[in-house]
């Protein structure tokens, strides 16, 4: 999918995706979390829009989010 049918999907900007070496995932930009089962919810938390950590060595006590532990863990990964 293009950016701009992207947007036109969402109604808002594109998001840009950064996968780390061993860490997270990077989401910049204008970006929205969807529940499962409910495409129409938005959960945000106390989180701005704008740049977010997702976690993706499933260890982080803040799931779907990076809390660090990967670090202590010794996650490791190729970065994209
Ligand atoms: S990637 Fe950071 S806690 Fe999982």
């Amino acid at each position: 999918m293009s950016a701009s049918e992207n947007s036109d999907v969402a109604g808002e900007e594109a998001c840009t995706i950064s996968v780390t070496e061993d860490g997270p995932i990077k989401v910049e930009g204008d970006w929205r979390l969807l529940t499962r089962g409910d495409s129409a919810a938005v959960v945000a938390g106390d989180r701005p829009r704008g740049t977010v950590w997702l976690c993706r060595c499933g260890h982080s006590a803040k799931k779907p989010f990076c809390d660090g532990t990967h670090k202590k863990e010794g996650f490791s990964a190729e970065g994209i």
